[in-house]
């Protein structure tokens, strides 16, 4: 099919998610190999964003998964996991994941992406509490910025308001927290963020009653909110407050986990000690969807004791998508992902070093293998520029690949990411970024 017929059955038919109506062009992307994909038309496209949503850890059109994957097919297709049943790859892939978490998260819940995986993890800390007789712990501690899904339960808890428009006004048993934003010093009332932070938590729970919270949730590093790290003490400190009240940890690692900043987890390093952990995206680098949530055995005995946990999708611990998790983390293993990934970010901190300067760019964070680029009208004031035309711009001017989240342009490539890519990435931002106004017009367009 010609790529003009394609893009014409693509307007009439599908419906994309997060697409503004500003974008008429489309790219039906047809084939990709290493951190390069192609388009219907023969466009040759720098992918700077792991499938334009963080994953793809290993690269597009490895040989080694679609072989993994062609051997499980032939194999053993499917077979469930619920009650008796269970199948030999999602056995394996569990006890790999329990080897490479954090010590102490040993059991394994498989999903079909990220959102289930959040879902799933809110119903566990629920049922959690319930079965040790406090049925009455069914809050959830959230944060604006941040982004944990579109289902209705994910979406309940994620922070921004075009998702709060759709699953309703008055959530059900969320309360959302303000988000460490150290570059956001307005949000602190000129106090240091951890003190101000942990304070609106302390009288949260106050307000709400601690008997009556299951859970936080959080990302260790914001990544849709335009890649924020908090300051250092912050987890520690949130840490301890929740442990004080016996309230769960949820991390929610779908874009942090499998080597995007540098490490298996991230929550880790970050001080979370979570006591449960959401995985997705770079689980199978996105060749087949598949997401895991891992949880220590005080909490999954409690799921399973009684009645047993009255939740699991038809495609839970599919055995395809465990051999191409295998297959991926043996990939990224071997080929030392999680070193290269902060190798990528060292290339960025370079490349950007220029951008960094505009007076456009308020500020550039970088963690690992992804970077946010902040757009400001005024260095002062922080007054935010939307980045959508500017990451258009860059695509269009450049053929690179990045997102835009909000006011900020987003870097996260796959891990096999070379020093000439990344040195193309960063030049193709910073050369749109030279021409980009203050009042957001960008000159000598595309
Ligand atoms: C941090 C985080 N949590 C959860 C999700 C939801 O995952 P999915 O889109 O696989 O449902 C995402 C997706 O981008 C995410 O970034």
């Amino acid at each position: 099919m010609t790529a003009d017929a394609l893009e014409a059955l693509d307007r009439r038919h599908l419906i994309h998610p997060h697409q503004r109506d500003s974008r008429s062009e489309r790219h039906v992307i047809v084939r990709g190999e290493g951190c390069l994909v192609w388009d219907a038309r023969g466009t040759e496209l720098l992918d700077a964003t792991g499938g334009a949503n963080w994953l793809c850890q290993v690269g597009h059109g490895r040989r080694e998964i679609a072989d993994a994957a062609a051997e499980q097919l032939a194999r053993l297709e499917y077979f469930t996991s619920f009650d008796v049943y269970s199948n030999d790859k999602s056995i394996l892939l569990a006890a790999r994941l329990a080897e490479l978490a954090p010590a102490g998260l040993d059991r394994v819940f498989f999903t079909n992406g990220g959102s289930e995986g959040v879902d799933t993890a809110i119903k566990a800390a629920r049922l959690f509490h319930h079965r040790r007789g406090e049925p009455e712990r069914t809050w959830l501690l959230a944060r604006r910025m941040g982004y944990h899904g579109a289902t209705y339960g994910s979406g309940t808890a994620t922070g921004f308001d075009g998702m709060q428009h759709a699953v309703g006004p008055n959530l059900p048993h969320v309360e959302k927290l303000t988000p460490p934003h150290p570059y956001r010093a307005e949000f602190y009332d000129g106090q240091d963020p951890t003190d101000f932070l942990v304070a609106e938590l302390r009288q949260t729970i106050e307000r709400i009653g601690a008997h009556r919270i299951a859970a936080m949730i959080g990302e260790p590093v914001m990544a849709g909110g335009g890649v924020i790290t908090p300051p250092p003490d912050y987890w520690p400190a949130v840490r301890e407050v929740l442990d004080e009240h016996r309230i769960l940890l949820i991390a929610d690692e779908v874009v942090t986990a499998f080597g995007r900043t540098g490490s298996w987890f991230d929550s880790e390093r970050r001080g979370m000690r979570p006591d449960l952990v959401v995985t997705a995206k770079g689980l199978t680098s996105g060749y087949v969807p598949l997401g895991a949530v891992l949880l220590g055995d005080r909490i999954a005995d409690a799921l399973t004791g009684g009645d047993g946990f009255f939740h699991g999708h038809t495609y839970f611990g599919h055995a395809v998508a465990c051999a191409v998790g295998l297959a991926n983390l043996d990939l990224i293993e071997r080929e030392g992902l999680l070193v290269n990934a902060t190798r990528i970010g060292d290339w960025f901190r370079e490349g950007l070093a220029a951008a960094a300067d505009l007076p456009v760019v308020g500020d550039v964070r970088v963690e690992g293998a992804t970077a946010g680029i902040e757009l400001v009208s005024d260095r002062d004031t922080r007054e935010p520029i939307m980045a959508a035309e500017v990451a258009a711009e860059i695509r269009e001017a450049h053929q690179v690949v990045v997102r835009d989240y909000g006011n900020t342009i987003v870097l996260s490539p796959p891990l096999v990411l070379d020093e000439e890519q990344a040195a193309r990435t960063t030049g193709a931002a910073t050369e749109v970024l030279s021409r980009l106004a203050p009042d957001g017009q960008i000159t000598g367009g595309h």
